[in-house]
Protein backbone atom coordinates (compact mmCIF):
# COMPACT_ATOMS: atom_id res chain seq x y z
CA UNK A 1 0.00 0.00 0.00
CA UNK A 2 1.40 3.52 -0.90
CA UNK A 3 0.22 6.77 0.92
CA UNK A 4 0.61 10.13 0.36
CA UNK A 5 0.15 12.56 3.23
CA UNK A 6 -0.17 16.12 2.25
CA UNK A 7 1.17 19.05 4.65
CA UNK A 8 4.11 19.39 6.66
CA UNK A 9 3.34 20.04 10.59
CA UNK A 10 3.38 18.68 13.88
CA UNK A 11 -0.37 16.85 12.79
CA UNK A 12 1.28 15.56 9.54
CA UNK A 13 4.14 14.02 11.57
CA UNK A 14 1.59 12.60 13.95
CA UNK A 15 -0.59 11.20 11.32
CA UNK A 16 2.66 9.75 8.93
CA UNK A 17 3.96 7.77 12.39
CA UNK A 18 0.49 6.12 13.13
CA UNK A 19 -0.13 5.16 9.49
CA UNK A 20 3.86 3.74 9.79
CA UNK A 21 2.80 1.94 13.05
CA UNK A 22 -0.17 0.31 11.15
CA UNK A 23 -0.17 -3.27 10.21
CA UNK A 24 -0.58 -2.76 6.80
CA UNK A 25 3.27 -1.19 7.03
CA UNK A 26 2.50 1.13 4.20
CA UNK A 27 5.01 2.68 2.04
CA UNK A 28 4.95 6.60 2.70
CA UNK A 29 5.38 9.83 1.03
CA UNK A 30 4.85 13.29 2.34
CA UNK A 31 4.42 16.52 -0.15
CA UNK A 32 5.78 18.92 1.07
CA UNK A 33 7.08 17.17 4.10
CA UNK A 34 9.85 18.54 6.52
CA UNK A 35 13.41 17.44 7.61
CA UNK A 36 11.44 15.68 10.54
CA UNK A 37 9.19 13.55 8.37
CA UNK A 38 11.17 12.50 6.10
CA UNK A 39 12.73 10.24 8.51
CA UNK A 40 9.11 8.37 7.72
CA UNK A 41 8.11 9.46 4.77
CA UNK A 42 10.04 10.27 1.67
CA UNK A 43 9.45 13.81 0.23
CA UNK A 44 7.85 14.50 -3.02
CA UNK A 45 9.14 17.83 -4.79
CA UNK A 46 6.28 18.92 -6.87
CA UNK A 47 5.72 22.71 -7.90
CA UNK A 48 2.49 22.71 -7.69
CA UNK A 49 -1.07 21.00 -7.12
CA UNK A 50 -1.60 19.35 -10.82
CA UNK A 51 2.07 18.21 -10.78
CA UNK A 52 1.26 16.24 -7.29
CA UNK A 53 -1.42 14.37 -8.90
CA UNK A 54 0.40 13.75 -11.70
CA UNK A 55 3.30 12.32 -9.53
CA UNK A 56 1.32 10.24 -7.42
CA UNK A 57 -0.97 8.97 -10.53
CA UNK A 58 2.33 7.81 -12.10
CA UNK A 59 3.80 6.54 -9.22
CA UNK A 60 0.42 4.47 -8.55
CA UNK A 61 -0.35 6.21 -4.78
CA UNK A 62 -3.22 3.91 -3.48
CA UNK A 63 -4.27 6.91 -1.05
CA UNK A 64 -3.68 10.71 -0.20
CA UNK A 65 -4.50 11.92 3.04
CA UNK A 66 -5.06 15.43 3.27
CA UNK A 67 -3.48 16.93 6.25
CA UNK A 68 -3.49 20.42 6.00
CA UNK A 69 -6.55 22.31 5.11
CA UNK A 70 -4.87 25.07 2.07
CA UNK A 71 -4.90 22.44 -0.14
CA UNK A 72 -8.44 21.31 -0.46
CA UNK A 73 -9.41 24.49 -1.49
CA UNK A 74 -6.42 25.10 -3.81
CA UNK A 75 -6.97 25.07 -7.83
CA UNK A 76 -9.98 22.60 -8.09
CA UNK A 77 -9.23 21.33 -4.58
CA UNK A 78 -7.20 18.25 -3.52
CA UNK A 79 -9.91 15.72 -3.15
CA UNK A 80 -11.69 16.86 -6.63
CA UNK A 81 -8.62 16.49 -7.99
CA UNK A 82 -7.86 13.10 -6.91
CA UNK A 83 -11.27 11.41 -7.72
CA UNK A 84 -10.79 12.62 -11.68
CA UNK A 85 -7.36 10.94 -11.59
CA UNK A 86 -9.17 7.55 -9.69
CA UNK A 87 -6.97 8.28 -6.64
CA UNK A 88 -8.95 7.72 -3.17
CA UNK A 89 -8.73 10.90 -1.40
CA UNK A 90 -9.06 11.31 2.85
CA UNK A 91 -9.63 14.49 2.42
CA UNK A 92 -12.94 16.37 1.80
CA UNK A 93 -14.00 18.19 -1.75
CA UNK A 94 -13.64 21.89 -2.71
CA UNK A 95 -17.22 22.56 -2.14
CA UNK A 96 -17.63 20.72 1.16
CA UNK A 97 -14.06 22.05 2.28
CA UNK A 98 -15.86 26.04 2.39
CA UNK A 99 -16.99 24.68 5.94
CA UNK A 100 -13.54 25.49 6.79
CA UNK A 101 -12.34 28.09 4.20
CA UNK A 102 -15.15 30.40 4.61
CA UNK A 103 -16.84 31.34 8.53
CA UNK A 104 -19.74 33.21 6.37
CA UNK A 105 -20.72 29.63 4.31
CA UNK A 106 -20.62 28.18 7.27
CA UNK A 107 -23.07 30.21 8.99
CA UNK A 108 -25.39 29.89 7.09
CA UNK A 109 -24.83 25.97 6.85
CA UNK A 110 -25.42 26.44 10.64
CA UNK A 111 -28.56 28.19 10.30
CA UNK A 112 -29.78 26.41 7.16
CA UNK A 113 -30.01 22.98 9.15
CA UNK A 114 -30.64 24.61 13.00
CA UNK A 115 -27.11 23.73 14.57
CA UNK A 116 -26.50 25.98 17.58
CA UNK A 117 -24.17 28.67 17.16
CA UNK A 118 -23.75 32.20 18.11
CA UNK A 119 -25.44 35.14 16.12
CA UNK A 120 -23.27 36.26 13.43
CA UNK A 121 -23.17 39.52 11.05
CA UNK A 122 -21.42 39.33 7.78
CA UNK A 123 -19.81 42.85 7.43
CA UNK A 124 -17.52 44.46 3.98
CA UNK A 125 -16.26 47.56 5.70
CA UNK A 126 -14.71 48.96 9.03
CA UNK A 127 -17.75 51.03 9.44
CA UNK A 128 -20.26 48.02 9.30
CA UNK A 129 -18.27 45.95 11.57
CA UNK A 130 -19.04 49.07 14.14
CA UNK A 131 -22.10 49.11 13.35
CA UNK A 132 -22.53 45.63 13.49
CA UNK A 133 -20.89 45.73 17.03
CA UNK A 134 -23.23 48.44 18.23
CA UNK A 135 -20.92 49.04 21.17
CA UNK A 136 -21.11 45.86 22.91
CA UNK A 137 -18.28 43.80 23.84
CA UNK A 138 -16.62 41.71 24.52
CA UNK A 139 -17.81 40.94 21.00
CA UNK A 140 -15.63 38.05 18.63
CA UNK A 141 -14.59 39.36 15.00
CA UNK A 142 -14.00 36.53 12.55
CA UNK A 143 -11.57 37.31 9.13
CA UNK A 144 -14.24 35.44 6.64
CA UNK A 145 -10.94 33.22 4.96
CA UNK A 146 -8.42 30.47 6.03
CA UNK A 147 -5.68 32.66 8.44
CA UNK A 148 -3.79 29.93 9.90
CA UNK A 149 -5.62 30.00 13.31
CA UNK A 150 -4.92 34.00 13.40
CA UNK A 151 -8.15 35.36 11.74
CA UNK A 152 -10.22 35.30 15.14
CA UNK A 153 -9.98 38.27 17.98
CA UNK A 154 -11.76 38.55 20.68
CA UNK A 155 -12.11 42.19 21.60
CA UNK A 156 -12.78 43.17 25.01
CA UNK A 157 -13.47 47.02 24.06
CA UNK A 158 -13.72 49.32 21.01
CA UNK A 159 -9.75 50.07 21.03
CA UNK A 160 -9.20 46.16 20.29
CA UNK A 161 -12.13 45.60 17.62
CA UNK A 162 -10.23 48.97 16.43
CA UNK A 163 -7.01 47.27 15.72
CA UNK A 164 -8.29 44.23 14.39
CA UNK A 165 -10.74 45.71 11.89
CA UNK A 166 -7.33 48.01 10.89
CA UNK A 167 -5.67 44.95 10.16
CA UNK A 168 -8.15 43.27 8.06
CA UNK A 169 -9.58 45.65 6.44
CA UNK A 170 -6.98 48.89 5.84
CA UNK A 171 -3.50 46.82 6.36
CA UNK A 172 -5.14 43.24 4.44
CA UNK A 173 -3.39 41.27 6.50
CA UNK A 174 -4.88 38.23 5.45
CA UNK A 175 -6.01 39.52 1.64
CA UNK A 176 -9.10 40.69 0.95
CA UNK A 177 -12.26 39.61 2.23
CA UNK A 178 -15.03 40.21 5.06
CA UNK A 179 -15.59 40.00 9.14
CA UNK A 180 -18.14 38.13 10.71
CA UNK A 181 -18.85 39.83 13.57
CA UNK A 182 -19.99 37.58 16.26
CA UNK A 183 -21.66 36.94 19.67
CA UNK A 184 -19.19 36.26 22.81
CA UNK A 185 -19.96 32.85 23.79
CA UNK A 186 -18.62 31.62 27.38
CA UNK A 187 -18.06 28.24 28.35
CA UNK A 188 -15.41 25.70 28.26
CA UNK A 189 -14.15 24.68 24.53
CA UNK A 190 -13.36 20.96 23.19
CA UNK A 191 -12.38 19.60 20.18
CA UNK A 192 -14.76 16.85 18.40
CA UNK A 193 -13.44 15.33 16.06
CA UNK A 194 -15.42 12.34 13.42
CA UNK A 195 -14.05 10.60 10.67
CA UNK A 196 -16.78 11.46 7.99
CA UNK A 197 -17.49 9.22 5.34
CA UNK A 198 -20.68 9.88 3.52
CA UNK A 199 -23.74 9.50 5.57
CA UNK A 200 -21.87 7.25 8.36
CA UNK A 201 -19.23 8.79 10.87
CA UNK A 202 -16.71 7.97 14.00
CA UNK A 203 -15.89 9.89 16.72
CA UNK A 204 -12.45 10.18 18.09
CA UNK A 205 -11.43 10.88 21.13
CA UNK A 206 -12.55 14.83 21.80
CA UNK A 207 -9.60 17.10 22.98
CA UNK A 208 -9.12 20.48 24.61
CA UNK A 209 -7.07 22.92 22.83
CA UNK A 210 -5.09 25.49 24.63
CA UNK A 211 -5.11 29.04 22.03
CA UNK A 212 -3.77 31.69 23.47
CA UNK A 213 0.13 31.96 23.96
CA UNK A 214 0.61 32.67 27.92
CA UNK A 215 -0.60 30.36 30.89
CA UNK A 216 -4.13 31.14 32.18
CA UNK A 217 -5.40 31.60 28.45
CA UNK A 218 -3.39 34.98 28.66
CA UNK A 219 -2.45 37.25 25.71
CA UNK A 220 -3.03 36.62 21.69
CA UNK A 221 -4.63 33.58 20.15
CA UNK A 222 -2.20 31.06 18.34
CA UNK A 223 -2.35 28.15 16.12
CA UNK A 224 -2.57 26.31 19.63
CA UNK A 225 0.22 26.01 22.51
CA UNK A 226 -0.90 22.47 23.94
CA UNK A 227 -3.37 20.13 23.91
CA UNK A 228 -5.20 17.21 26.14
CA UNK A 229 -7.09 13.84 24.74
CA UNK A 230 -9.10 11.76 26.69
CA UNK A 231 -12.87 9.90 26.73
CA UNK A 232 -13.40 11.36 29.99
CA UNK A 233 -13.10 15.16 28.99
CA UNK A 234 -16.36 14.91 28.32
CA UNK A 235 -19.51 13.52 30.06
CA UNK A 236 -21.25 10.46 27.91
CA UNK A 237 -24.54 12.65 28.33
CA UNK A 238 -23.11 15.44 27.23
CA UNK A 239 -21.71 13.94 24.06
CA UNK A 240 -25.28 12.36 23.39
CA UNK A 241 -26.11 16.44 23.21
CA UNK A 242 -22.79 17.02 21.15
CA UNK A 243 -24.10 14.35 18.77
CA UNK A 244 -27.49 14.85 18.44
CA UNK A 245 -27.73 18.26 18.00
CA UNK A 246 -24.40 19.03 16.50
CA UNK A 247 -23.13 16.01 15.26
CA UNK A 248 -25.84 14.61 13.49
CA UNK A 249 -27.30 16.92 11.89
CA UNK A 250 -24.13 18.09 10.23
CA UNK A 251 -23.95 14.65 8.65
CA UNK A 252 -27.84 15.11 7.60
CA UNK A 253 -26.87 18.66 6.85
CA UNK A 254 -24.10 17.75 4.26
CA UNK A 255 -26.01 14.90 2.44
CA UNK A 256 -29.12 17.11 2.11
CA UNK A 257 -27.06 20.00 0.28
CA UNK A 258 -24.94 17.42 -1.40
CA UNK A 259 -21.95 18.22 0.24
CA UNK A 260 -19.49 14.98 -0.35
CA UNK A 261 -17.45 14.52 2.56
CA UNK A 262 -14.91 12.29 3.15
CA UNK A 263 -11.97 12.45 5.56
CA UNK A 264 -12.20 14.24 8.84
CA UNK A 265 -14.22 17.12 10.34
CA UNK A 266 -13.80 19.35 13.58
CA UNK A 267 -15.78 20.44 15.34
CA UNK A 268 -14.72 23.51 17.42
CA UNK A 269 -17.32 23.77 20.33
CA UNK A 270 -18.57 25.65 23.46
CA UNK A 271 -20.36 24.03 25.79
CA UNK A 272 -22.31 27.33 26.92
CA UNK A 273 -24.45 27.60 29.74
CA UNK A 274 -27.44 26.78 27.48
CA UNK A 275 -25.84 23.93 25.86
CA UNK A 276 -23.13 23.32 23.12
CA UNK A 277 -22.68 25.32 20.62
CA UNK A 278 -20.68 25.43 17.05
CA UNK A 279 -17.46 28.12 17.27
CA UNK A 280 -15.91 26.66 13.67
CA UNK A 281 -15.82 23.59 11.62
CA UNK A 282 -12.62 22.71 10.44
CA UNK A 283 -11.99 20.20 7.58
CA UNK A 284 -9.43 18.47 8.82
CA UNK A 285 -7.48 17.49 12.17
CA UNK A 286 -6.73 19.95 14.58
CA UNK A 287 -3.05 20.87 15.12
CA UNK A 288 -2.25 20.49 17.93
CA UNK A 289 -5.09 18.04 18.99
CA UNK A 290 -3.84 15.54 16.28
CA UNK A 291 -0.81 15.14 18.12
CA UNK A 292 -2.39 14.02 21.37
CA UNK A 293 -5.07 11.98 19.89
CA UNK A 294 -3.28 9.71 17.65
CA UNK A 295 -1.21 8.06 20.07
CA UNK A 296 -4.59 7.11 21.98
CA UNK A 297 -5.49 5.34 18.39
CA UNK A 298 -4.58 1.68 18.04
CA UNK A 299 -5.54 -1.05 15.11
CA UNK A 300 -4.83 -0.59 11.67
CA UNK A 301 -4.95 3.28 10.77
CA UNK A 302 -4.08 3.09 6.95
CA UNK A 303 -6.74 0.55 6.39
CA UNK A 304 -9.28 2.79 8.28
CA UNK A 305 -8.54 5.50 5.80
CA UNK A 306 -8.19 3.98 2.98
CA UNK A 307 -11.28 2.29 3.04
CA UNK A 308 -12.72 5.22 3.86
CA UNK A 309 -11.85 7.21 1.51
CA UNK A 310 -13.29 4.86 -0.45
CA UNK A 311 -16.49 4.95 0.88
CA UNK A 312 -16.61 2.51 3.53
CA UNK A 313 -16.40 3.51 7.56
CA UNK A 314 -14.83 0.72 9.29
CA UNK A 315 -14.69 1.53 12.67
CA UNK A 316 -14.15 -2.56 13.40
CA UNK A 317 -10.24 -1.42 12.31
CA UNK A 318 -9.32 1.21 15.68
CA UNK A 319 -9.43 0.89 18.55
CA UNK A 320 -9.21 4.15 21.58
CA UNK A 321 -6.96 3.71 25.01
CA UNK A 322 -8.84 4.94 27.65
CA UNK A 323 -6.69 6.79 29.51
CA UNK A 324 -4.96 10.42 29.17
CA UNK A 325 -3.03 12.33 26.46
CA UNK A 326 -0.83 15.37 27.01
CA UNK A 327 0.48 17.53 24.23
CA UNK A 328 2.84 20.40 25.22
CA UNK A 329 4.07 22.74 22.17
CA UNK A 330 7.36 24.41 22.05
CA UNK A 331 7.50 27.82 20.25
CA UNK A 332 10.08 29.79 18.67
CA UNK A 333 10.68 33.54 19.75
CA UNK A 334 7.93 35.87 18.61
CA UNK A 335 5.31 33.82 18.11
CA UNK A 336 2.47 33.91 17.07
CA UNK A 337 3.43 37.70 16.08
CA UNK A 338 6.61 36.65 13.86
CA UNK A 339 8.35 33.38 14.26
CA UNK A 340 12.48 32.65 15.05
CA UNK A 341 14.12 30.72 12.59
CA UNK A 342 17.70 29.05 12.88
CA UNK A 343 17.78 28.56 16.95
CA UNK A 344 19.51 25.71 17.80
CA UNK A 345 17.42 22.79 19.55
CA UNK A 346 19.14 20.55 22.58
CA UNK A 347 17.95 17.69 24.35
CA UNK A 348 15.77 16.03 21.73
CA UNK A 349 17.51 12.82 22.12
CA UNK A 350 17.42 12.58 26.10
CA UNK A 351 13.83 12.60 25.78
CA UNK A 352 12.35 8.66 26.57
CA UNK A 353 9.43 8.80 27.76
CA UNK A 354 7.50 11.54 25.43
CA UNK A 355 6.48 11.14 21.98
CA UNK A 356 8.32 14.23 20.12
CA UNK A 357 6.55 15.34 16.88
CA UNK A 358 8.56 18.03 14.79
CA UNK A 359 5.82 21.14 13.53
CA UNK A 360 8.50 23.20 12.66
CA UNK A 361 12.44 22.35 12.35
CA UNK A 362 14.39 21.65 9.88
CA UNK A 363 18.36 19.85 9.98
CA UNK A 364 21.28 22.77 9.87
CA UNK A 365 24.38 22.32 8.04
CA UNK A 366 26.15 20.85 10.80
CA UNK A 367 23.18 18.10 11.17
CA UNK A 368 21.75 19.83 14.14
CA UNK A 369 17.82 20.76 14.65
CA UNK A 370 16.91 23.77 14.76
CA UNK A 371 13.61 26.05 14.76
CA UNK A 372 12.14 26.82 11.19
CA UNK A 373 8.47 27.85 12.23
CA UNK A 374 5.85 29.26 14.88
CA UNK A 375 5.02 26.01 16.78
CA UNK A 376 8.68 24.38 16.80
CA UNK A 377 8.17 20.87 18.52
CA UNK A 378 5.08 18.77 20.76
CA UNK A 379 6.09 16.54 23.22
CA UNK A 380 3.24 14.27 23.96
CA UNK A 381 2.95 11.49 26.77
CA UNK A 382 0.01 9.43 27.85
CA UNK A 383 -1.42 7.12 30.45
CA UNK A 384 -4.17 6.42 32.98
CA UNK A 385 -4.37 9.53 35.00
CA UNK A 386 -4.56 13.05 33.99
CA UNK A 387 -2.59 14.63 37.06
CA UNK A 388 0.75 11.85 36.40
CA UNK A 389 -0.02 12.12 32.40
CA UNK A 390 0.77 16.06 32.86
CA UNK A 391 3.44 16.39 35.05
CA UNK A 392 5.50 13.17 32.68
CA UNK A 393 4.22 15.94 29.63
CA UNK A 394 5.89 18.88 31.07
CA UNK A 395 9.51 17.11 32.72
CA UNK A 396 9.90 15.52 28.96
CA UNK A 397 9.24 19.37 27.70
CA UNK A 398 11.87 20.68 30.31
CA UNK A 399 14.41 18.83 28.90
CA UNK A 400 14.76 20.36 25.46
CA UNK A 401 16.08 24.08 25.24
CA UNK A 402 16.21 26.35 22.60
CA UNK A 403 16.75 30.03 22.84
CA UNK A 404 13.37 32.11 22.77
CA UNK A 405 11.48 29.07 23.83
CA UNK A 406 8.21 29.82 24.62
CA UNK A 407 5.87 27.65 26.40
CA UNK A 408 2.98 27.08 28.70
CA UNK A 409 2.71 25.69 31.95
CA UNK A 410 -0.65 25.27 32.17
CA UNK A 411 -1.70 22.58 30.02
CA UNK A 412 -3.63 19.48 30.91
CA UNK A 413 -4.13 21.99 34.40
CA UNK A 414 -6.12 24.85 33.54
CA UNK A 415 -9.90 24.26 33.00
CA UNK A 416 -10.21 20.84 34.84
CA UNK A 417 -12.57 22.58 37.40
CA UNK A 418 -15.63 23.72 35.16
CA UNK A 419 -18.67 22.63 35.43
CA UNK A 420 -19.65 19.93 32.40
CA UNK A 421 -16.29 19.03 32.15
CA UNK A 422 -14.32 15.80 33.10
P1 LIG B 1 -11.91 29.93 15.85
O1 LIG B 1 -10.68 30.12 15.00
O2 LIG B 1 -13.18 30.28 15.19
O3 LIG B 1 -11.91 28.58 16.54
O4 LIG B 1 -11.74 30.91 17.09
C1 LIG B 1 -10.58 30.93 17.86
C2 LIG B 1 -10.93 31.07 19.31
O5 LIG B 1 -11.63 32.28 19.54
C3 LIG B 1 -11.87 29.99 19.83
O6 LIG B 1 -11.22 28.82 20.17
C4 LIG B 1 -12.47 30.68 21.03
O7 LIG B 1 -11.58 30.64 22.12
C5 LIG B 1 -12.59 32.10 20.57
N1 LIG B 1 -13.94 32.31 20.03
C6 LIG B 1 -14.38 32.11 18.77
N2 LIG B 1 -15.69 32.40 18.65
C7 LIG B 1 -16.09 32.80 19.87
C8 LIG B 1 -17.35 33.25 20.41
N3 LIG B 1 -18.43 33.37 19.65
N4 LIG B 1 -17.38 33.58 21.72
C9 LIG B 1 -16.28 33.50 22.51
N5 LIG B 1 -15.09 33.08 22.07
C10 LIG B 1 -14.98 32.74 20.77
N1 LIG C 1 -5.98 23.56 17.06
C1 LIG C 1 -6.84 24.30 16.26
C2 LIG C 1 -6.77 24.02 14.84
O1 LIG C 1 -6.22 23.05 14.40
O2 LIG C 1 -7.31 24.81 14.08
Amino acid sequence: MKILVVGKGGREHALIRALAESPSRPELFCFPGSDAIAEWAKPVAAADLPSLIAWMKMHEIDLCVAGEESYLVRDEGLANLCEMNGIPCWGPKKESAQLEASKEFAKQFLARHRIPTAQAASTETLEQALAAIGGIYPTVLKFDGLAAGKGVAVCMDEAAAMEFLDEVFTQRRFGSGKVLVEKFLTGPEVSIFAAVVDEKYLIFTPARDYKRIGDGDMGPNTGGMGAVASRQLIAPEMLETIEREIIMPTIRGLQEDGLPYRGFLYFGLMLTPSGPQVIEYNCRFGDPECQAVMPLVSGNFAEFCLEGARGNLRPDLLDFSSGWSVCVILASAGYPDSSRNGDVISGIETVQDARIYHSGTRRNADGFWETHGGRVLAVVCHGDERAAVVSMAHRAADRITFSGLQRRRDIGILHFDEPNVS
